[in-house]
């Protein structure tokens, strides 16, 4: 396949401050991707029979519900999910994805999330709002501290509840060792989350099997870093760790049934 060819957009011209008009050169596909053309042929193919998802009998609605449903699976099986245990939620992006996520995972206080200072904002702020939060250095190329790391997981051992971690850094492109790191978080008894924002468009990931010392619980990436700019992006996580708790957003879809007095 000739990629260049696919991608939407790669001949258009932009006004240039000398007045003349050229050709865009895109250098910025790590912050979002252009569509690719059989991406956006998608789009347009199902558009006639786009119908109400989860909430209609006519055709189209159990045809759109299935195809719905059917893409949170291949969004699972990208990573190597088991959807048996696993549930992939539609979000809008990595960013909301580490919002619900941090929201949702109920810290008592002194509870510590680690994180690291080579990581997007996106994969820090929201656990400093629910969290303490202790950032592994890096070395002086920009690696992920791993000593450092392995230093702090044994000194907070227990009260460490989260590791977060970038699979691969938006900074510097370097790509962390996470299977070897979720393996070092399970020993304290922690969980591990991986942005993997940048590392989803660029590797192969496999998540590995629940049970294995490598596994990945947490994970999330955009879809608009993967020349499909339609505004979704991923959390894959235990079914179990997100069925208690109230839902961060009431009303549509997330209710049975409604009455004046009791929902
Ligand atoms: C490593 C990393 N994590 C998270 C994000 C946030 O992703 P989004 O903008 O899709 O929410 C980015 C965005 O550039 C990123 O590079």
């Amino acid at each position: 396949m000739n990629i260049r060819n696919e991608i939407v957009g790669i001949n258009t011209e932009v006004p240039c401050l000398d007045g003349q008009n050229r050709k865009y050169v895109f250098l910025d596909n790590a912050a979002s991707t252009p569509a690719f053309k059989c991406v956006l042929k998608c789009v347009e193919d199902f558009a006639p029979w786009y119908s109400a998802v989860h909430r209609g009998t006519g055709f189209k609605s159990l045809l759109a519900t299935e195809l719905f449903d059917s893409s949170h699976e291949i969004a699972g099986e990208f990573v190597g999910a088991d959807l048996s245990t696993n549930t992939v939620i539609f979000v809008k992006n990595t960013t909301e994805a580490v919002n619900k996520l941090s929201a949702r995972f109920n810290f008592s206080s002194g509870d510590i999330v680690v994180t690291t200072s080579m990581e997007h904002h996106s994969n820090d702020l929201p656990w400093r709002k629910y969290a303490k939060v202790i950032h592994v250095g890096t070395t002086e190329d920009g690696h992920l501290d791993l000593p450092n790391l392995k230093d702090v997981l044994k000194q907070f051992g227990k009260r460490i509840k989260l590791v977060a971690i970038n699979g691969a850094s938006n900074i510097s492109g370097f790509i962390n060792p996470y299977h070897e790191i979720a393996e070092w978080t399970h020993a304290v008894g922690a969980k591990i989350f991986l942005d993997a924002a940048q590392l989803a468009p660029h590797r192969e990931i496999n998540i590995l099997p629940d049970g294995d010392k490598r596994h990945i619980d947490f994970i999330a990436y955009s879809a608009h870093k993967m020349y499909a700019p339609f505004g979704v992006g991923v959390l894959i996580g235990p079914k179990t760790f997100f069925e208690t708790g109230a839902p961060d957003v009431v009303g549509g879809g997330t209710v049975d049934i409604v009455t004046l007095d009791e929902v």
